[in-house]
């Protein structure tokens, strides 16, 4: 049979595994997930020890400049989540499955994650909901795709949710986490949820919680990378924190490029051949 596996690395041994990270949960220590979107950062971001990298469709705004996260297509995620699968050794790799490539029935739901599981060396996929998704979370999960659930502000329903607010409704929000865990996620995003019943939800749920904007309560955290490396162009919503200042080092590096070619002093002797 043709090998087309996507790259001739060896398979992913050194890899958190979906149960190592479902099991984090019941470790002292807080889990740790950030974003990536191609081969480069995704080797910088794992060499750094997260234990999970989250190929988000977030690359709608903070790749492709888009204003939320709807465009996305299922080849432009696979596109992006095959870079970063090649490039990770160490951490376990999620990609978000993009806007409707789950809500058009489960056995299409599963022919997406499938394909996403198959063309890159990612190990899950993540969608948005809970009570609303449990059939095809359970679907997915009995066609052996584990799936990572994502409730709270579901960012993909912006439009009807009428913008990026708050999720405050204590009982719905408990009910979605609840439903995905019971169909089967092995972890579950909690997005834009005040940080009280963030915590509770993390009590009565037996999955991790990883919090964005949810407070510290939460079994671990995930920040978009562009957010935390302070390149992001636009809006930067009030739970991000940057932890460097990239723009600046990025627009400065480059301005000296242009000085030093104008006034000659780049390419110097040791940059050319004789
Ligand atoms: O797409 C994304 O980056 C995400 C995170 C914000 C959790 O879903």
């Amino acid at each position: 049979m043709a090998n087309d596996t996507p790259s001739k690395k060896s398979p992913s041994q050194k890899r958190i595994t979906v149960p190592q990270f479902s099991a984090l949960k019941q470790s002292a220590q807080k889990i740790t997930m950030i974003t990536a979107y191609d081969y480069p950062m995704a080797r910088l971001v794992d060499e750094a020890g997260v234990e999970g990298v989250l190929v988000g469709d977030s690359l709608s705004m903070v790749v492709q400049g888009r204003e939320n996260t709807l465009a996305v297509t299922l080849d432009e995620i696979i596109y992006h989540a095959e870079m970063v699968g090649r490039a990770i050794d160490r951490s376990l790799v999620i990609v978000d499955m993009p806007f409707p490539s789950y809500h058009l029935g489960k056995y299409k739901a599963i022919e997406n994650a499938g394909r996403i599981l198959k063309e890159t060396r990612c190990q899950a996929v993540k969608l948005e909901g809970g009570v609303d998704q449990a059939e095809t979370i359970e679907a997915l999960v009995s066609a052996g795709i584990p799936v990572m659930a994502h409730c709270g502000l579901r960012p993909q329903s912006v439009h009807q949710l009428g913008g990026y607010r708050v999720q405050r409704d204590e009982n719905a929000l408990l009910s979605d986490a609840r439903a995905a865990a019971d169909a089967g996620a092995f972890a579950v995003v909690l997005e834009c949820v005040p940080s009280t019943v963030a915590g509770r939800i993390t009590e009565h749920v037996d999955i991790p919680t990883i919090g964005i904007g949810a407070g510290p309560d939460c079994d671990g955290q995930v920040l978009v990378l562009h957010d935390v490396l302070g390149i992001t162009c636009d809006y930067v919503p009030r739970f991000v924190k940057a932890y460097a200042d990239l723009q600046t080092e990025i627009t400065g590096a480059v301005s000296k490029f242009r000085d030093e070619v104008r006034g000659g002093q780049f390419p110097g002797p040791k940059h050319g051949y004789n």
